[in-house]
């Protein structure tokens, strides 16, 4: 039923539950259409309560419900129930039907191929049963299974199992988004850790059977996690056990219930044959992710939802911390930034922009976004920066001795950082509370042997932030001299004012400044140096992230000319990346990443914000253009470069390795521009492994000679799911931009086109979404169809429908026909009868007034 006015929660109204639950015993009944659930709990009247006892509960069959054994009749309504207590603690029982098989929401208990799952962050336990379904309300439980499933797993440690029959106990306190059940045919892949204190952990990767051969590799980068935060964060696990399961149908990549993660297959399962190289590096970084919550997260969990960047910022960093360490730290930092451009900038932008703690919501679900995650994560970067690392590692070991155990807000985690380094951190805060990119500009100047750098900051208000006040930005800068040597080596330059000055003393010559190193801050930085020093910072930067950023600058203005000026491609730009291509002391991986081209997305942004109406289908031909300037400029570099960076040895998902085939198949892209298919050809049917085929796939359909090859591939791999989702989206990702919305349409009646599952659903119409000049084609075409899949999938899977409307955010850049027919689109949308709460609520804030 769509809400005449839905509700919307404020952060400022928080209230604390008023009982404590002393321990919860839950069993469950598992059948398809009518598991039952019975709980027990002992609940405890807080002294200075406020308020009423209110269970969450949804979608529930009451069966029955007893206060200290006596019979009693609560008030339910659709969101839960209230009831007449005592004034001292008892125990509450009560006896639910659900109904999983019909749960195609993915949420709370459902069934996918069979087998039982759970998904409850951030409020699916109140579809499992009632309780105050809220983070900091934190309990023991034990769990009790019965259905007749090979494995039965839940939280905790296995206290019990039989035949049938399995009993978990978790010692450990936790709020109920992190409660987890699973029951099904699985088979283990089994392994052991023993914890840096001599525990020994016994580790299962839960598959179904068939999937065997593609559990190893996550097996070793849960161990190489397990181990890195011992060493790193000094966390140790604190279970018998920690079981891990691959589940096909999900909502998100994985959850980091206590013990018991659960994953989407395509977060967890890889093999070489079946997996490319950035599979196999998203999926080492997940299976991090989700290890670290056990302390970030789930030891120290959130106030309220509202808290969500405290574990989901601090768990990004860590794991962006731990995939520098065991790959390229510059190639990580530089992908985050890619990442960040191409997904977080857009949204603190647009109209969905919010702070980091964002201080109100209708739908919860609505905020697990890039600003919460990868915004979150860039502000700890940027106290780490400030404050040090030493005192930074210092302030961690604080927050977990003092705040084990506890359900902590954003206040809790920067006292800890006050209270270590006696710092003030009052402006700082304004990074979890103000929404948008701060614009930051650059001057310098230079007057006998002083040299300054004066910067100036400025936040556009929006409809979260409309006074916004200046924030703390640490900006890392380094001097160069005119010879390339770096003569004032990097430091912390600590921008407060809206416009400020630092001043350099006793330089010889004017030196060539390097600012922002490391993207120190997630800014729009704007240089109105004296004069244009990026090509020197192409050849010359010693910081590799600013190095790269210099040629990410001069592509971006080159483009930029070619669009609004019809300019040639900048032979500045063309040279110097083929000087840093032609340098074999740098990494290949950097090298590759040297090729990339800011995305069309991007440049639809930096065109709308020079007061232009971005074209997307100019932007297309532009980068078209630029693409074929690389290939005849780089033509001569381009085939030893390919044939430099085979790889001869067996196949590993190492960084090496994947250097070496980013960059060769970087030149095969290249290199088939002018020579046609045939050594794409060649290396689709040579190819061992995934990232080779693929490559060489997308290739050939790019060319439009990939016919053969995509029946080959799907004559393959037809039954292979995860491999399936690449096939299908990669034709649409391939398409030119008239042919998008047809080839999607075409897949779209495909016998595999399984709407119902998530990652197919965003194989193809994610891929629609994403490719900028066919979503945006003239005739509304891509958005009609994002249009009619989103009407169709809202009432089966809101939380996916919901989030797949984003691409609509960027809507108010383009001009007045493409902006009629997205609105027409949107309210189309939101015109449908019983809407779900998510969809209403992003599409009234994408569409504003
Ligand atoms: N907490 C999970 C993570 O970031 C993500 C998550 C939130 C999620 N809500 C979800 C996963 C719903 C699946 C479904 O690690
Ligand atoms: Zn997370």
């Amino acid at each position: 039923m769509r809400d005449a006015s839905p509700k919307t929660i404020y952060l400022n109204e928080y209230e604390p539950f008023p009982y404590d639950v002393e321990k919860v015993e839950l069993t469950f009944d598992l059948h398809p259409t009518k598991t039952r659930v019975k709980s027990r709990i002992a609940f405890r009247p807080k002294p200075d309560r406020k308020g009423d006892f209110f269970l969450h509960g949804e979608n529930l069959k009451l069966i029955s419900s007893t206060i200290d054994d006596v019979p009693v009749s609560p008030e339910i309504t659709s969101e839960g129930l209230t009831c007449a207590v005592p004034d001292q603690p008892f125990v509450w029982q009560a006896e639910v039907e659900i109904d999983p098989q019909n749960n195609t929401a993915l949420e709370g208990l459902y069934m996918s191929n069979g087998m039982y799952c759970t998904q409850c962050e951030a409020e699916g336990f109140r579809k499992i049963t009632y309780y105050p379904d809220r983070p900091d309300v934190m309990s023991v439980f034990t769990v009790r299974i019965k259905g007749p499933h090979p494995v039965l797993l839940s939280n905790g440690n296995p206290v019990s199992a039989s035949d049938n029959h399995a009993e978990w106990h978790d010692p450990w306190p936790k709020p109920a988004y992190l409660f987890a059940l699973v029951a099904g045919d699985l088979v283990a892949h089994t392994d052991s850790f023993t914890t840096r204190s001599g525990r020994a952990v016994d580790l299962n990767l839960y598959v179904r059977r068939g999937d065997e051969g593609k559990c190893d590799f996550g097996m070793r980068a849960l161990k190489a996690s397990m181990r890195w935060d011992e060493e790193v964060y000094g966390r140790e696990y604190d279970l018998d056990i920690f079981n891990i399961v691959a589940v096909d149908d999900f909502n998100m990549g994985a959850m980091e219930n206590k013990g018991l993660n659960i994953f989407n297959s395509s977060a967890v399962l890889a093999s070489p044959e079946t997996s490319t190289d950035v599979n196999f590096e998203r999926i080492e970084a997940i299976i991090a992710h989700e290890y670290f919550h056990n302390w970030t997260g789930n030891r120290i969990t959130c106030r309220d939802w509202f808290q969500l960047c405290l574990k989901e910022g601090l768990t990004v960093y860590r794991d962006s911390q731990f995939t520098s360490d065991m790959r390229s730290a510059p190639v990580k930092r530089i992908s985050d930034v890619i990442d960040l451009r191409a997904r977080q900038f857009p949204e603190d932008q647009g109209p969905l922009a919010h702070p980091v703690r964002p201080e109100s919501f209708q739908e919860i679900n609505n905020f697990y976004t890039a600003t919460v995650y990868e915004k979150g994560a860039e502000v700890i970067g940027m106290l780490r920066c400030l404050v040090g690392a030493e005192a930074y590692s210092k302030a961690l070991d604080l927050y977990f001795e003092r705040h084990d155990g506890q359900a902590c807000n954003i206040e809790d985690w920067l006292r800890v950082f006050e209270d270590t380094t006696g710092r003030d951190l009052t402006q700082f805060k304004r990074w979890y509370s103000q929404a948008g990119t701060p614009r930051l500009t650059v001057k310098d100047a230079w007057y006998n042997g002083t040299y300054i750098l004066s910067f100036t900051q400025n936040l556009a208000p929006s409809a979260t932030t409309p006074d916004p006040q200046p924030q703390v930005i640490p900006i890392v800068t380094g001097l160069l001299s005119p010879a390339g040597e770096e003569i004032v080596a990097s430091q912390v330059l600590e921008l407060t004012e809206p416009a400020q000055s630092f001043t350099f003393e006793g330089l010889k010559d004017r030196p060539i400044p390097s600012v922002l190193r490391g993207f120190s801050a997630p800014v729009v930085l704007e240089s109105e140096l004296a004069s244009d020093h990026t090509g020197f910072l192409l050849a010359h930067d010693t910081d590799p992230f600013n190095r790269w950023e210099a040629s990410r600058t001069l592509a971006r203005s080159s483009l930029l000319t070619i669009l609004t000026e019809g300019a040639a491609p900048d032979p500045a730009y063309l040279d110097g990346i083929r000087t840093v291509l032609r340098d074999d002391t740098l990494d290949p991986a950097y090298r590759a990443l040297m090729l990339n081209l800011p995305s069309q997305s991007d440049l639809a942004t930096a065109l709308h914000d020079a007061g232009q109406v971005p074209d997307p289908q100019a932007i297309w031909e532009a980068v078209e253009t630029m693409r074929q300037a690389q290939a005849d400029h780089l033509a001569e570099l381009l085939p030893e470069l390919y044939r430099t960076h085979q790889v001869r040895d067996d196949y590993q998902p190492n960084a090496a390795q994947t250097g070496h085939r980013s960059l060769a198949n970087a030149a095969l892209g290249l290199l088939a521009r002018n020579n046609g298919p045939t050594l794409a050809q060649s290396q689709f049917g040579a190819a061992d492994n995934m990232t080779q085929q693929i490559a060489a796939l997308a290739v050939l359909l790019r060319l439009n000679a990939g016919k053969n090859a995509l029946e080959a591939f799907e004559e393959q791999w037809k039954n292979d799911r995860l491999v399936m989702d690449k096939w299908f989206g990669l034709q649409v990702t391939q398409a030119d931009p008239g042919a998008v919305a047809a080839t999607a349409r075409t897949l779209t009646q495909h016998p595999d086109f399984n709407w119902k599952n998530p990652n197919r659903f965003r194989a193809v119409l994610g891929a629609l979404a994403m490719h900028h000049a066919g979503f945006h084609a003239a005739d509304g075409a891509g958005y009609d169809m994002l249009a009619d899949w989103l009407i169709r999938l809202d009432p089966v899977n809101p939380q996916t429908t919901a989030r797949m409307c984003t691409p609509f955010q960027t809507w108010r850049r383009y001009d007045a026909g493409r902006q009629a027919k997205i609105a027409q689109a949107l309210d189309r949308i939101l015109a449908t009868p019983n809407l779900s709460r998510d969809t209403t609520e992003m599409l009234t804030r994408i569409r504003g007034n």
